[in-house]
């Protein structure tokens, strides 16, 4: 297929500048060169300015975690879209179930947010997934049609195109309970389904869905060789030496 494969690191509030700074430094010895997926980390908003310098000559791409959706003006503590691209920053995480569930982030503003960022030229991972309730109660198609629905509400298809999706159930991020690959695929294949209904089978077929939930070294593969999962977004092991294993074994 025609998608871009992608291995993605978030840090979420873990690594001082320096640790930072190191860290970055053991990864871009050993990994950034790969032609088969494109890796991506989003370390703090303090250490964007660094991870990017650090990671210049290679193809690690640099990621925020967060924006927000207005240009500029009184938003105590907000850090926007421009700030982002001033510093060479490519990617940005929206909708993150922590954003969701701890910081009261709604489809209104996610999808405000993800139109800021194709704006200006930023490229949104978009997190969407359900809570462990959801999905006992069998509403995980439901609670995904109405993230994707939303979020992606007035968006142009040839913007959606350049979205990239993360699929993260609540119930396997941070807790070592990694969704089966069936699990994911299943989802990961309803919301091509869903895609290509909202746009067409173009769009369904150009967006790289991303699965994150407790990924690591161990559990990898049998995920990302699934026909509709196009890698990961992975946190706890993004921290250590394993997402270089990470790297290592999908190249
Ligand atoms: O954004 C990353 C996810 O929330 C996954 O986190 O790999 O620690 O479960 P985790």
């Amino acid at each position: 297929n025609k998608r871009k494969y992608i291995l993605a690191g978030n840090w979420k509030m873990n690594k001082t500048n320096l640790e930072a700074a190191e860290f970055i430094s053991k990864l871009t010895a050993k990994i950034g060169k790969e032609k088969k997926f494109e890796v991506v980390i989003a370390p703090t908003f303090l250490a964007l300015e660094k991870a990017v310098d650090l990671t210049a000559s290679t193809n690690i791409n640099v990621a925020a975690q967060n924006m927000h959706f207005e240009d500029k003006g009184a938003f105590t503590g907000e850090v926007s879209a421009d700030m982002l691209k001033s510093l060479g920053v490519n990617y940005v995480i929206l909708g993150h179930s922590e954003r969701r569930n701890i910081f009261g982030e709604t489809d209104e503003i996610i999808n405000k947010k993800i139109k800021k960022a194709l704006e200006k030229d930023l490229t949104p991972i978009f997190c969407i997934g359900e809570k462990l309730e959801e999905r006992e109660k069998d509403l995980t198609f439901n609670v995904i049609e109405k993230q994707v629905k939303e979020g992606l509400y007035g968006i142009e298809k040839e913007d959606v195109k350049k979205i990239v999706i993360a699929y993260e159930p609540v119930w396997a991020i941070g807790t070592g309970k990694v969704a089966t690959p069936e699990q994911a695929e299943e989802v990961h294949a309803y919301i091509r389904k869903l895609l290509s209904e909202m746009f067409d089978e173009d769009v369904a077929e150009s967006v790289t869905i991303l699965y994150g939930g407790s990924v690591k070294p161990e559990n990898y593969f049998g995920l990302f060789t699934k026909p509709n999962i196009d890698g990961g977004l992975v946190g706890g092991a993004s921290l250590k030496e394993s997402f270089i294993d990470l790297a290592d074994i999908m190249r």
